[in-house]
């Protein structure tokens, strides 16, 4: 994937239209309104108050509330949906029928058998089916796949990544489809082996079945091992990622305004003394702030999933990826219920 490429000018636009204006949409609507190449025609949410501020600020744009207005319009292209989880196979199965393309919220489905269906129908009806991870698209992700295809890092040990706060709370998904969702993209996409298994501890705390902490723990076949500590139930907010190499360590603080990412020339190496005796030395090089991509994530995204539709290229978060972070929740899922039993995954690289 080339984020960081523009649409070619082609001539052609694509006519876009988003669905689900709560939290999330505005963001869309307002990045696709800035991609060339594109219009943003039509949006939609079941609740009429939330189409008041779009109304307002692009007076243009075509409002509804109901769905099939949108999925039927001639006049739309591709179709963005910002809804709950659950809406979200119903939503795209429809747009995809109708001939078009679709950007789908992280995660992409309830389950991965809705998941595999609209691959297949993405297939048949020939259209971009992409997902909206949309950490894959930030500087700092960026940077850090960076320095791992350059060898930067050396063989890599271990990710550990923390990303809690205090709320919110969702009806319809746990924290691990929440919050952890993001660190799974982010795994997924840095590593260049999916994981063979997953086990996780999580809890409720509020008798309501809605696991709002957990401690996940990933495994590789290399040997590698990736930890996520996730929760809706932290008096502060942290999104930090260590990642250990052989060469270099990083850490990734997505709550720094600036500098987020550190590389760091440490490490320990073992000598034998003897037959008895490890000797350790510890290599205390520099750290280094790399310059990062500023712009914004959704914005690069946005631009990449109208050069999919422009260009004919394949997404770099698309239904098969989607696919891959599902199946790591739902086993995620079943080892929070099992008391934290690993729970063996089967993902191709494909996915
Ligand atoms: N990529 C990210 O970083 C990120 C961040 C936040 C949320 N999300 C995702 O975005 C999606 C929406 O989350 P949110 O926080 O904006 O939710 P929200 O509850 O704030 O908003 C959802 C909106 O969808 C509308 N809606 C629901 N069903 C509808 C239907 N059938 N037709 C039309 N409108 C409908 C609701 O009225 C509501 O306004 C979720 O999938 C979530 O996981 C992604």
């Amino acid at each position: 994937m080339e984020a960081e490429e523009q649409n070619m000018d082609t001539g052609k636009k694509v006519n876009i239209g988003v669905v689900g204006l709560g939290y999330w949409g505005p963001n869309l609507v307002r990045n696709f309104i800035d991609v060339e190449n594109c219009r943003v025609v039509m949006v939609c949410d079941a609740n009429e108050a939330r189409l008041k501020p779009v109304k307002k600020r692009y007076p243009n744009i075509e409002l509804t509330t109901k769905y099939e207005d949108m999925a039927a319009s001639n006049d739309v292209d591709a179709i963005a949906i910002a809804t709950p989880v659950i809406s979200h196979y119903p939503l795209a199965k429809q747009a995809l029928e109708n001939g078009k393309h679709v950007l789908i919220e992280k995660p992409i489905c309830s389950n991965s058998t809705e998941a595999e269906d609209l691959i297949k129908t993405a297939k048949k009806y020939q259209k971009i089916l992409m997902v909206d991870h949309t950490f894959l698209y930030t500087g700092g992700v960026r940077k850090i796949k960076e320095l791992i295809d350059k060898g930067e890092i050396g063989q890599l040990f271990y990710l550990d990544s923390v990303r809690i706060n205090l709320g919110l709370f969702r009806p319809d998904v746990n924290v691990i489809w929440d919050l952890a969702s993001h660190d799974i993209s982010i795994i997924h996409y840095l590593f260049d082996e999916p994981p063979v298994s997953v086990s996780a501890m999580g809890r409720d705390f509020n008798n309501n079945n809605i696991t709002c902490l957990a401690y996940i723990t990933l495994k590789y076949k290399s040997g590698m091992i990736a930890h996520i500590h996730t929760s809706w139930l932290s008096p502060v907010k942290i999104r930090r990622i260590i990642l250990g190499g052989s060469k270099k360590m990083v850490i990734y603080d997505d709550v720094e305004p600036t500098e987020k990412i550190k590389i760091y020339d440490s490490g320990i190496e073992f000598r034998q003394e003897n037959e008895t005796s490890l000797q350790p030395t510890y290599r205390l090089g520099d750290i280094n702030l790399p310059k990062l991509d500023q712009r914004e994530a959704l914005a690069l995204e946005a631009n990449h999933f109208i050069d999919c539709i422009l260009n004919g290229k394949k997404p770099l978060t698309d239904g098969a990826m989607g696919l891959a972070v599902l199946k790591i929740l739902e086993a995620a899922d079943i080892s929070t219920r099992e008391g934290g039993r690993e729970i063996a995954l089967n993902i191709s690289r494909q996915q």
